[in-house]
C-alpha cells in the first residue's frame, strides 16, 4: 500500500482520493479552504456524486483518508503527489495556471528538505509545455532532479465514482522510474495502463475532449439543419451512428456541450494553437447552440407569459452548473421579460447564485403549474412525467418530443 496526497479537493481530488482509499492507499487530501477539510474528516463530501458520500465516509472511518491545510506534513508524508488543482481559462481563452504555480512552489519549497524519490503527478489538464515547465521549476527551488508524471483524468461528473473505479484506460507518462511507481498506484485496476511521454499524456487529454466536442458541435450542425428542413435529425443522428466506425456516442444532439472540461480544454487548446479553425467553429457552434431551444418554441407558441425551465445543471446526474447552456437559455429567457420558474433535482441552489429575476421551485409539479411553456434542457429522468402536471408544450434539448397531446410538431419531428 502506498501514501497518496492530493492537492486539491474539486471533482477530481475527492473523487480519486476516496476511490484509492477504499483500495487500501493511505490518502490526504490537501486544500486551502478549511470548510471542505472539516466536511470531508467528518464523513461527507461537498460535491454531489453518486456513491461518494458512503465511499468517504468508509474510508475516513477506516483511518485511510484524512483532509488537511497541512501541506507540508502531507508533502513530506507522502511517496506520490498529486496535483488535480483546477486549470480555469483566463478571459482570453488560454488556461489560467495560478493555482498549479502556486501548488507547484509549495510541493518544490517541501521537496528541498526532503525529496527521497518522491514522485509528482499531475492529474489537472495541462497543456503539454506545462508539466516540462513545472518540472524545472520545482527543480529550481530544490535544486535537485524530481520524478514528474503526468496521468490525466478522464472521469465524467455525475459518473465519477463509477468511471475512477472502472477506468477505460489509465495514461501515465513521464520518465520510467516516475511512471513505474505511478503504476504501482493503479495496480488494482484491470486496466493495463497505456505508457506514453510526459508531453504526449498531457495531450491526450486535450485531443479525446476536443474530438468529442467536436462530434456534438456535429450532431447539433446536422440536427439544425434537419429542423430547418423540417426532417427527422433524431432518427437521421441514430442510423448514422449504426456505423461502427462512427457509434452513437456523444453524437446526441441537445443545447450544447457545457462542464468545466469540455468549453474550457478546447478554448485552452484552440489558443495553443493560435486559433485553430475547426477548434473554433466547434466553440462557435456550441456558444449559442441553447438558442435553437427558443428557435423551436417559437414555432409553436408566442413565447410570453410565464416560463417554467426543467434542469439547470450542464448535464443529467450533477449538481455542477459550470458553463450550463440551461443557464444560458434561462438568462435569456430572463432578459426577454418573461416570468421565469427553474427547479433542478440537484443544482438549484448552485443555479441561483448565477440567476436572478427567477423564482426557484422545489418540484417539477411546482415549477410548471401555470406555465405556458416548459422548456427541459436538461434530460433528469424524473422529468418524464411533467405531463402529468401541465398541458403546456414541452420544448426538449435532446432528441425532442413537443407537446404530445397538445402539440405534434408533425413537419419538425425532432
Ligand atoms: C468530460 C469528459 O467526458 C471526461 O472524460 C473528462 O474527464 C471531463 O469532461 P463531463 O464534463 O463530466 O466529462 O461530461 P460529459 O458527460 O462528457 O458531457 C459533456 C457535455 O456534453 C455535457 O454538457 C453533455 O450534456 C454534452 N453532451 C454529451 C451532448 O450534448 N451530447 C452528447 O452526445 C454527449
Amino acid at each position: 500500500m502506498m501514501r497518496l496526497v492530493y492537492f486539491g479537493s474539486g471533482y477530481v481530488g475527492q473523487v480519486n482520493a476516496a476511490v484509492q482509499a477504499s483500495k487500501g492507499h493511505d490518502v490526504v487530501l490537501v486544500d486551502v479552504d478549511e470548510s471542505i477539510i472539516k466536511s470531508i474528516n467528518s464523513g461527507k463530501p461537498t460535491i454531489y456524486e453518486k456513491g461518494l458520500e458512503p465511499l468517504i465516509k468508509q474510508a475516513v472511518d477506516a483511518g485511510k483518508l484524512k483532509a488537511t491545510l497541512d501541506f507540508r506534513q502531507a508533502v513530506k508524508d507522502s511517496e506520490v503527489i498529486f496535483i488535480c488543482v483546477g486549470t480555469p481559462s483566463n478571459p482570453d481563452g488560454s488556461i489560467d495556471l495560478r493555482a498549479i504555480k502556486s501548488v507547484s512552489k509549495n510541493i518544490g519549497l517541501v521537496l528541498k528538505e526532503c525529496v527521497d524519490n518522491k514522485v509528482v503527478v499531475f492529474k489537472s489538464t495541462v497543456l503539454p509545455w506545462v508539466p516540462v515547465e513545472m518540472k524545472k521549476y520545482i527543480e529550481k527551488i530544490t535544486e535537485q532532479k524530481i520524478s514528474v508524471v503526468m496521468n490525466p483524468e478522464f472521469l465524467k461528473e455525475g459518473l465519477a465514482v463509477n468511471d475512477c473505479l472502472n477506468p477505460d484506460s489509465i495514461v501515465i507518462g513521464g520518465d520510467l522510474e516516475g511512471v513505474e511507481v505511478v503504476k504501482r498506484v493503479y495496480e488494482w485496476s484491470s486496466v493495463k495502463p497505456s505508457i506514453t511521454g510526459l508531453k504526449e499524456a498531457s495531450l491526450v487529454k486535450y485531443a479525446k475532449n476536443s474530438f468529442l466536442a467536436t462530434k456534438i458541435s456535429f450532431a447539433n450542425v446536422i440536427a439544425n439543419y434537419c429542423d430547418e428542413c423540417g426532417l427527422n435529425a433524431k432518427e437521421v443522428l441514430r442510423v448514422m451512428a449504426e456505423d461502427e466506425r462512427i457509434n452513437p456516442r456523444f453524437l446526441r444532439n441537445g443545447p450544447g456541450f457545457g462542464g468545466s472540461c469540455f468549453p474550457k480544454d478546447v478554448n485552452a487548446l484552440m489558443n495553443d494553437m493560435k486559433g485553430d479553425l475547426l477548434l473554433k467553429a466547434v466553440l462557435d457552434v456550441n456558444r449559442d447552440q441553447y438558442k435553437q431551444m427558443i428557435r423551436l418554441a417559437e414555432r409553436v407558441t408566442k413565447l410570453e407569459g410565464t416560463v417554467a425551465v426543467l434542469g439547470l445543471a450542464f448535464k443529467p446526474g450533477t449538481d455542477d452548473v459550470r458553463e450550463s447552456p440551461a443557464i444560458k437559455l434561462v438568462k435569456e429567457l430572463v432578459n426577454r421579460d418573461l416570468k421565469v420558474r427553474v427547479y433542478d433535482p440537484q443544482a438549484i441552489d448552485n443555479a441561483m447564485k448565477e440567476l436572478s429575476g427567477v423564482t426557484p421551485c422545489q418540484s417539477v409539479g411546482e415549477c410548471v403549474q401555470d406555465a405556458d411553456v416548459i422548456f427541459i434542457p436538461v434530460p433528469w429522468p424524473e422529468f418524464n412525467n411533467v405531463r402529468e402536471y401541465s398541458p403546456a408544450p414541452i420544448i426538449q434539448g435532446h432528441p425532442l418530443i413537443i407537446g404530445l397531446n397538445v402539440f405534434t410538431l408533425g413537419a419538425f419531428s425532432f
